[in-house]
């Protein structure tokens, strides 16, 4: 997994919880590496497991909960740090329907190594995006916050998610704004 996340993970627990907590979980999470990530590496996706599993035992906050919280941050860092990315976007539903193809697509050109899931569009009205989510690294709960931002950021107070299990790897997302 990319660095950038783990950063920005870091930065979330500094800002939401206290820097002090942000430094007993790499402590305790006893990496290799000592938690000196940079943005541009790439990390062992189990890492994030660790670091949200005893970050959700401090806090006795839900690792989903964590989670998704965490996938709302990171979509406003990306505003800021992939602004390029969102620029031409009038709307969240034009996120959506344009990760596969283009804004995961952009992201691979940057980091080469970045592990992407897959967003197939079923289909979409005015109001509601039905779109699936492939991946095997589970965070269902991660996509959830990233368009809870996303929406955020267009300015939608009215979101709604609901999701439908299709596989082990596959989740339906239906979208209403
Ligand atoms: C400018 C917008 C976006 C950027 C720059 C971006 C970039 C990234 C990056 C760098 C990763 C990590 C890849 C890795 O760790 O190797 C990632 C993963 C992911 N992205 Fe995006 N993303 C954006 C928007 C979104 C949105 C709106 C969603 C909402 C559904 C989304 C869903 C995900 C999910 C769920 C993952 C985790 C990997 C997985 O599930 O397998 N992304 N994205």
């Amino acid at each position: 997994m990319l660095g950038l996340i783990f950063t920005t993970l870091v930065e979330m627990v500094e800002e939401k919880f206290s820097p002090e907590m942000a430094d007993e979980i790499i402590t305790e999470a006893n990496f290799p590496h000592g938690g000196a990530y940079t943005a541009v590496g790439y990390y062992d996706f189990d890492e994030i497991v660790t670091m949200v599993t005893l970050l959700s035992q401090k806090t006795n906050i839900p690792p989903e909960e964590l989670i998704r919280a965490f996938g709302t941050y990171l979509f406003e860092g990306f505003t800021e740090t992939h602004a390029h990315l969102i620029d031409g976007k009038q709307s969240l539903f034009s996120v959506l329907v344009s990760l596969d193809n283009d804004i995961h697509q952009q992201v691979l050109k940057l980091y080469n190594e970045a592990s992407l899931p897959s967003f197939r569009v079923l289909d979409q009205t005015e109001n509601v995006l039905r779109l699936e989510y492939t991946s095997e690294r589970h965070l269902e709960p991660l996509a959830v916050g990233l368009i809870e931002g996303a929406a955020r950021f267009f300015g939608h107070d009215n979101l709604g998610i609901q999701q439908e299990k299709v596989s082990d790897n596959t989740t339906i997302f239906i979208v209403t704004i």
